[in-house]
């Protein structure tokens, strides 16, 4: 069977920690969508692993593949996996032949539309590495596929077609200098040539490149169990997000049909957990109507509650929510019903993971964002448009706060003893969306997490 691991916010749910967690019995671990866009943490024994391509099965030594609906930067793959040994760990990771692959140029260009964006307010905060543009690439047919690395003449022929475009935006829209403004080899057919025929060589000769659908029906008709580890989150969907201050992907459940080759009609037979941080943060732009404090150059200017940013500042330093590259700190706010309402419809959930209820412990009270009013209306699910979600109005419903308590302890014991006052919380969310809650995280490492009942 299959279980879809989804993020259910704005990315950073503790995704690749729920993987981890019921990982035991998976056979298989699939990415679906995105890159090197996301940071995806397990902690095993005090041992705390950042996997950004891999998929967080290689902790538990799972075969990992990313599927086609990946867009894969061959050089930060292999530079974790590398880390990854060097830190004795034994990754397996396999790239479908058709997944694009994620060019120097990409990068290039990802940093330069977001520099004009900003001028207008429209920029979403990218992680910079090239993702947006790269699935460009593809939607126009002009992509290069993991595939093509394998195939020196199909290689060039690509290159040779999509590089000169690449140089005439560069130079006739942007009004840059190739050499002087930008890197020179990001734009060099030679040396593109030259680099990612050196990655086509290593993918073949350590036989990573896989038929993704294929690979995974027959691994399903001998009995394997699957998981789709799905990265970001359905509001940064491209489709179903705050678009623009989107990824370019479909995190959501459906893109693990369509970013693996395993019908939707055996994914849907199979389980849909969707996994909820027990707050918001948030690393990029746009409106977020239950924000507290803001952050400059993401908070828009008319958002946030600067009043409330001592709690915003307690709750980041608890959660620790802080970028890992930049440290930069990130937006944090209280749960969003609606955001999660429009989640459990758009994935189907079958189940909940709700992650960090640690973190809001020792707080007198906590809030909840339970609807919103637009133009006098409640609403109980996100408006169709940022626009109009940049006007809602959070409505709030306050719990009384639960003590902060020997988590472990907890962990080891089960849900009955959780503190009153967080399963009254838990139940809340679980009945507002219909949906089993499955595990409840109440720390960063595998121990830490009361785990009700398996997908599997
Ligand atoms: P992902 O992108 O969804 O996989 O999530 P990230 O790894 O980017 O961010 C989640 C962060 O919270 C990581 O540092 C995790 O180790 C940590 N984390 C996950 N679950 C919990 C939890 O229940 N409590 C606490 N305190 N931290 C958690
Ligand atoms: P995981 O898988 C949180 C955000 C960026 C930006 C927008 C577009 O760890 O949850 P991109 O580089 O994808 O074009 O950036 O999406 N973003 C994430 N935010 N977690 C992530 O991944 C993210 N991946 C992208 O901050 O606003
Ligand atoms: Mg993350």
């Amino acid at each position: 069977m299959t279980v879809t691991i989804v993020g259910s916010q704005l990315g950073d749910e503790g995704k690749g920690g729920i993987v981890d967690v019921y990982g035991d019995v998976v056979d298989v671990v699939v990415r679906y969508q995105g890159g090197d866009n996301a940071g995806h943490t397990v902690v095993y024994e005090g041992d705390e692993y950042k996997l950004s391509l891999v998929p967080s099965g290689a902790v538990r030594g799972k075969i990992g593949i990313l599927g086609n609906g990946c867009v894969v930067n061959p050089k930060t793959l292999f530079e974790e996996i590398d880390t990854l040994k060097e830190r004795g760990l034994s990754p397996d990771v396999r790239v479908a032949e058709r997944a694009h692959a994620i060019l120097p140029y990409h990068r290039v260009l990802d940093g330069l539309e977001e520099d004009v964006k900003s001028d207008d307010n429209l920029a979403a905060g990218t992680t910079g590495r090239g993702i947006g543009p790269t699935y460009e690439d593809k939607a126009g047919r002009r992509g290069i596929r993991i595939g093509d690395l394998l195939d020196a003449e199909v290689l060039r022929e690509r290159l040779e077609y999509v590089v000169p475009q690449k140089r005439a935006l560069v130079e006739d829209v942007y009004n840059l200098e190739i050499g002087e403004d930008v890197d020179a080899d990001a734009f060099d057919i030679e040396t593109l040539f030259e680099t990612y025929r050196g990655f086509g060589d290593r993918i073949e000769r350590e036989g990573m490149a896989v038929n993704c659908g294929d690979f995974l029906g027959r691994r399903l008709d001998a009995g394997d169990e699957i998981m789709f580890e799905g990265a970001q989150g359905t509001s940064i969907d491209i489709d179903h997000g705050i678009y623009p201050y989107v990824t370019s992907s479909n995190p959501t459940a459906g893109g693990a049909a369509v970013g693996t080759g395993v019908g939707p009609t055996v994914i849907g037979q199979g389980e849909v957990v969707g996994i909820v941080k027990a707050y918001l943060s948030r690393v990029g732009t746009g409106p977020l109507p239950t924000e507290l404090g803001s952050v400059d150059g993401q908070t828009p200017a008319d958002g946030g509650r600067p009043d409330e940013s001592e709690l915003a500042t307690y709750i980041r330093d608890e959660g620790g929510e802080y970028g890992t590259v930049t440290g930069r700190p990130r937006r944090v706010g209280w749960l969003d019903m609606p955001m999660l309402r429009h989640a459990a419809r758009a994935n189907g959930f079958t189940g909940l993971a709700i992650n960090h209820l640690d973190v809001l412990a020792g707080m007198d009270e906590v809030k909840v964002g339970h609807s919103y009013t637009l133009d006098g209306d409640e609403l109980l699910t996100m408006p169709p448009t940022t626009e109009q979600w940049g006007e809602c109005e959070a409505e709030f419903r306050t719990f009384d706060g639960w003590p902060d308590v020997e988590w472990s302890d907890v962990a080891e014991t089960g849900y009955d003893v959780l503190p009153e006052n967080a399963k009254t919380y838990l139940e809340y969310i679980s009945e507002e969306l219909a949906t089993p809650i499955y595990a409840v995280g109440v720390g960063p490492g595998r121990e830490e997490t009361v785990i009700v009942e398996s997908p599997f």
